[in-house]
């Protein structure tokens, strides 16, 4: 029997259930909150749909209740608080470390060989701290970002190509944030057609910039952040990992050296399987994107030192 732990019930975190439970990832899925009867509700709400979309996964919601999410085989983590429009993502470390800190160490008590996936922001900044006060084998940690803005990316080449954005491949690595994230134009493809060879200079310049902000552009039409997409990535990189698909998905990952990078978790492709990140791919940067990346690495060193000073390391 297969089982996923979504930890927070809220926006992200029950999307990415009922995505999990629509394409049948799991045999179970169990949903904790700490807010009273919301996880049970939603389960619920959730299981009165199965017959009428024709899934047999279980759903289960629970308050706090961490014996309910004993034996799962991957845990997904969206607890905290969502950034308010005109927010960074950065700013929400005070809160959000000692919340995910926590849930971390409660997940890993009933579920010693769970592999965790890592959605609360600053995504790249909680995988980290994650991976700090857990000290288990890297490849169990990852961080959801990578393949949000790599969906936001190809949703914006396919606007501007004006084509389905099934035939548009495309990758973002680096950090999770509207100005370390790094979307990658020159290996961005429509069809194997490399993109710059599709669109101008200018309107790639656009697609990328628009891609950074993407999650900024949709809290300030909303209110509080997105969560389909973040939702439906979660359960995409779940799937990944539960079926032993070992698709190739930029993540959130503690480097040792790779990318000329350490004691860092950030956003570079890896083979996910069974064993959480099978293999990290060491792409060949081009001068630009080296120098990029590094910037990047640079500030989400910065916001983990952060958790220092909030008490979380
Ligand atoms: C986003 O970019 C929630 O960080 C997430 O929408």
């Amino acid at each position: 029997m297969s089982k996923v732990t979504v930890v927070g019930a809220g926006n992200v975190g029950a999307t990415c259930a009922n995505v999990l439970a629509f394409n049948e990832v799991a045999d179970e899925v169990v949903m904790l909150d700490v807010k009273e009867g919301v996880a049970e509700g939603k389960a619920m709400d959730m299981m009165q749909t199965a017959q009428l979309l024709g899934f047999d996964t279980t759903i289960v919601g629970c308050t706090n209740d961490y014996e309910k999410t004993a034996n799962s085989d991957v845990v997904v983590i969206t607890s905290g608080i969502p950034r308010k429009p005109g927010m960074s993502r950065e700013e929400l470390v005070g809160v959000n470390a000692g919340i995910v800190k926590s849930v971390a160490l409660n997940i890993l008590k009933y579920s010693p060989n769970a592999i965790l996936v890592v959605i609360s922001n600053p995504m790249d900044t909680m995988t980290y701290l994650s991976a700090k006060v857990l000290g288990i084998d890297r490849k169990r940690i990852i961080g959801m970002g990578g393949m949000l803005d790599s969906s936001r990316f190809k949703y914006f080449l396919s606007q501007a190509l004006e084509c389905n954005a099934n035939e548009v491949e495309g990758m973002v690595i680096g950090g999770h944030g509207d100005t370390t994230m790094i979307p990658l134009v020159r290996l961005a493809t429509c069809k194997g057609i490399p993109v710059s060879k599709l669109l101008s200079e200018e309107k790639l310049n656009e697609v990328v910039a628009s891609t950074m902000v993407g999650g900024a552009t949709l809290t300030k039409l909303l209110g509080t952040s997105a969560w389909y997409a973040p939702g439906a990535a979660g359960a995409f990189v779940v799937e990944s990992i539960l079926h032993n698909q070992k698709k190739i998905i930029p993540c959130s990952v503690y480097l040792e050296g790779e990318y000329g990078q350490s004691d860092i978790c950030i956003g570079v492709p890896v083979v996910l399987g069974r064993n959480g990140i099978e293999r990290i791919l060491e792409l060949e940067l081009s001068d630009d994107e080296k120098a990029k990346f590094t910037a990047s690495a640079e500030a989400v060193r910065k916001t983990n030192a952060d958790l220092q000073s909030v008490g979380a390391l």
